[in-house]
């Protein structure tokens, strides 16, 4: 086993185990560095913590590669559906006609709302943020459903459960949509495939009859599967977080909602589409929005840019970016924002504090104009990418509950606050 060692000020502290991945990977195992010398780490944001083993998705920031099972993201969007790419990352391989089949049939069976869950809706404000409903639906299910049980038949109780999120989840987007909008709720119909049984619950009118449009059936399929997993992400880490204090499925999910809601994250292609709404109001030159973003004084950010991991082009925003052109060209329409949103990568990729720091456009800068080209308005991007990545989250909550190596998540800290202190009578006290 290769070994690290640690030296403070010439001593020798620590010899630390070397853990190399599948991938050739390497990790220094602190595990035991607490217990043995008293000294912890600090890594504020977790930018070098690798806090759990996973076999789901594998990442390369530096090449700009993104894998589901060692599936290539490129091939999986083209090949794929995306009850296929969830089904993949749940059991680990693809499903042969029968499993997809069996699944389908799954996904037909549990689409339905408790009919008391359905009145919740009715109490939320017309203004209502569609992420807040989502989120306490989510975990309202537990109420409702009962509750994983791996420890009988697992592989009955996994389809169960996950089927069921995700059936229930995509009713749940329309109905929050119909209901934000004042329009009765449509129920789910087995004759549709996934993505269009979702277009038809959201699209549905009783004065006109509605047919999901092929294409934006095909682009939501493309865009739910590269939203589906992006391995130990904000959300991700979250429901895992949730998971590892045995909290329930729901629970759990329902934490990865609010975690994606930001917009550092998920919530970011809505600021993204909002972004370019308010340039192309304002009539701002590109230059200035670029110097704005630069300015450490200002607290304005070029949304829809930068990643953590991905020092360059992320694979999936160069996979939206070529829908975009498809989808427009399809529906034989154009979009000012796609212009504009073209223009603002150009120019900033061609500024040095970009390049210097290596901020590329990241998922969420071009799938609000694909959203938007199929009439899905703004504040319900969040929830189409929560969808999207329903089958992630499950698969690491899964995960974890079966990992040898599985702790309660508590991290520790570098403490900031006052020496001890005496508590003063009250009548002594400044
Ligand atoms: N605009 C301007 N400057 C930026 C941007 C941006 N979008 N992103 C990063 N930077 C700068 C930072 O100011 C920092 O500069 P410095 O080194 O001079 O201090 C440097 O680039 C590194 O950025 P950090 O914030 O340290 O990077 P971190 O990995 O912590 O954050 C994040 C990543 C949150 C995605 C960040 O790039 C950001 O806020 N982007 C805009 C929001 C966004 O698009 N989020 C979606 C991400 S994808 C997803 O979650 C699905």
């Amino acid at each position: 086993m290769k070994k690290a060692e640690i030296f403070i000020n010439g001593d020798k502290l620590y010899e630390v185990p070397v853990i190399i991945d599948n991938m050739g990977g390497h990790s220094l195992d602190i595990t035991n560095l607490r217990k043995d010398t008293g000294f912890i780490t600090y890594d504020p944001g977790f930018g070098n913590t690798g806090s759990c083993r996973s076999s789901i998705t594998y990442l390369d920031g530096e090449k700009g590669i993104l894998q589901y099972r060692g599936y290539p993201i490129e091939d999986l969007v083209e090949s794929c559906d995306f009850v296929e790419v969830a089904y993949l990352l749940v059991h680990g391989y693809l499903p042969n006609l029968v499993e997809r089949r069996k699944y389908a049939d799954m996904l037909n069976q549990h689409s339905l709302l408790h009919p008391q869950m359905r009145d919740f809706f009715k109490n939320y404000p017309d203004h209502s943020h569609p992420m807040s409903i989502l989120a306490a639906m989510s975990v309202s299910l537990q109420s409702f459903y009962p509750e994983i049980d791996l420890a009988e038949d697992p592989e009955k109780q996994m389809d169960l459960n996950v089927t069921r999120l995700l059936s229930k989840m995509r009713t749940i987007a329309a109905f929050t949509y119909r209901k934000l909008i004042g329009m009765d709720f449509v129920n789910p119909n087995y004759k549709y495939s996934y993505c269009e049984n979702f277009l038809n619950m959201m699209f549905s009118s009783p004065v006109k009859k509605y047919k999901a449009n092929p294409v934006h059936a095909k682009a939501l399929n493309k865009l739910l599967i590269l939203h589906a997993d992006h391995e130990q992400n904000c959300s991700t880490t979250a429901v895992r977080l949730i998971g590892s204090s045995e909290a329930n499925l729901y629970a759990a999910v329902s934490a990865g909602i609010c975690a994606l809601w930001g917009p550092r994250h998920g919530g970011a292609n809505q600021a993204v589409i909002e972004m370019l709404q308010q340039i192309l109001e304002s009539g701002e030159s590109l230059e200035k929005i670029v110097e704005r973003a630069k300015d450490k004084d200002d607290p304005f950010r070029l949304m829809g840019f930068g990643h953590r991991v991905y020092k360059t082009y992320d694979p999936r925003a160069k996979i939206a970016r070529s829908m975009c052109d498809e989808v427009l060209a399809d529906l034989g329409t154009s979009d000012p924002l796609l212009d504009l949103a073209v223009k603002l990568e150009e120019v900033a990729l061609n500024d040095s504090y970009f390049i210097e720091r290596n901020l590329y456009p990241n998922v969420d800068f071009y799938t609000g104009i694909i959203f938007r080209a199929m009439g899905i308005p703004t504040n319900m991007y969040t929830v189409m990418f929560a969808l999207g990545r329903l089958p992630g989250w499950i698969a690491h909550y899964l995960e974890w509950n079966h990992d040898p190596y599985e702790k309660i998540g508590r991290p520790r800290q570098i403490y900031t606050g006052p020496q001890p202190k005496k508590v003063l009578p009250i009548d002594q006290r400044e």
